[in-house]
């Protein structure tokens, strides 16, 4: 399969690259510093790009099978939703004019639902600090549920996602947040891209939003 995946080199990127490089799929990875997710592999090519550049992204997709997004909201400070809006209107309108007909993108976990029609995001003790990221994400999900011309899949992660062990083994939910015995909900980076890969391969949510954890 040939994968274009933006934001390639990131925490969740560069794991999802390894993870289709490992299983035989060509990677072209575009991140704005040009950096390679791994070195020497010849299934991969990294190349520089904005993914705001809709014609540069739509130059570099066509002649892929899929695009899968690692992409990620402005984590400066500032308010990082009409940015992080802004960009995906870019990419997706990249994607529309490259001819690929599918997008999987990494997601976000504050807008699963904890209870009818709440969110983690509105929960008591939800982070301040992860609220705008959060919304920022909530806002893609409600523009993606509006795209037609394309299939899209959009994977949250559970709350809890960072670099640990790939242990081959996760639960898919939809949009409620599953969570273990003990009420934690958690998935390392490694076994989220096996779970995103399978996605890639399966094709089996097309618009739809599911969700990942241990
Ligand atoms: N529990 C949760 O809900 C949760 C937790 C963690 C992460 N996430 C989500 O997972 C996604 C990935 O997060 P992460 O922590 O892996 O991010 P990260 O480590 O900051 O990686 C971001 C990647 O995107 C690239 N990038 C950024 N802007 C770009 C642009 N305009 N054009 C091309 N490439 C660009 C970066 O490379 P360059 O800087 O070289 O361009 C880098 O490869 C995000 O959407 C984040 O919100 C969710």
């Amino acid at each position: 399969m040939k994968i274009v995946l933006l934001g390639a080199t990131g925490m969740v990127g560069s794991r999802i690259a390894t993870e289709a490089l490992s299983r035989e799929h060509e990677v072209t990875a575009i991140t704005r510093s040009g950096l390679a997710p791994e070195d020497g592999n010849p299934r991969l090519t990294a190349v520089a790009a904005d993914a705001s550049n809709p014609e540069r992204i739509a130059e570099l997709a066509a002649g892929h099978d899929v695009v899968a997004s690692a992409l990620v909201p402005p984590r400066d400070g500032s308010d990082p939703r009409e940015p992080f809006s802004a960009l995906y209107d870019d990419v997706l309108r990249g994607v529309r004019q490259s001819g690929v007909r599918r997008i999987v993108i990494v997601g976000g976990a504050g807008s699963l639902l904890v209870g009818p029609g709440e969110m983690l995001l509105d929960s008591p003790g939800f982070p301040d600090a992860y609220k705008g990221e959060a919304l920022a994400h909530h806002d893609l999900l409600t523009k993606l549920r509006d795209v037609e011309y394309l299939d899209w899949t959009y994977i949250s992660p559970a709350p809890e996602i960072a670099p640990g062990v790939r242990t081959g083994t996760y639960r898919i939910g939809g949009e409620r947040l599953l969570t273990g015995d003990d009420g934690t909900s958690s998935i390392s980076a490694e076994d989220y891209a096996i779970a995103f890969v399978d996605e890639l391969e399966s094709a089996e949510h097309p618009n739809e939003r599911i969700s990942v954890v241990h």
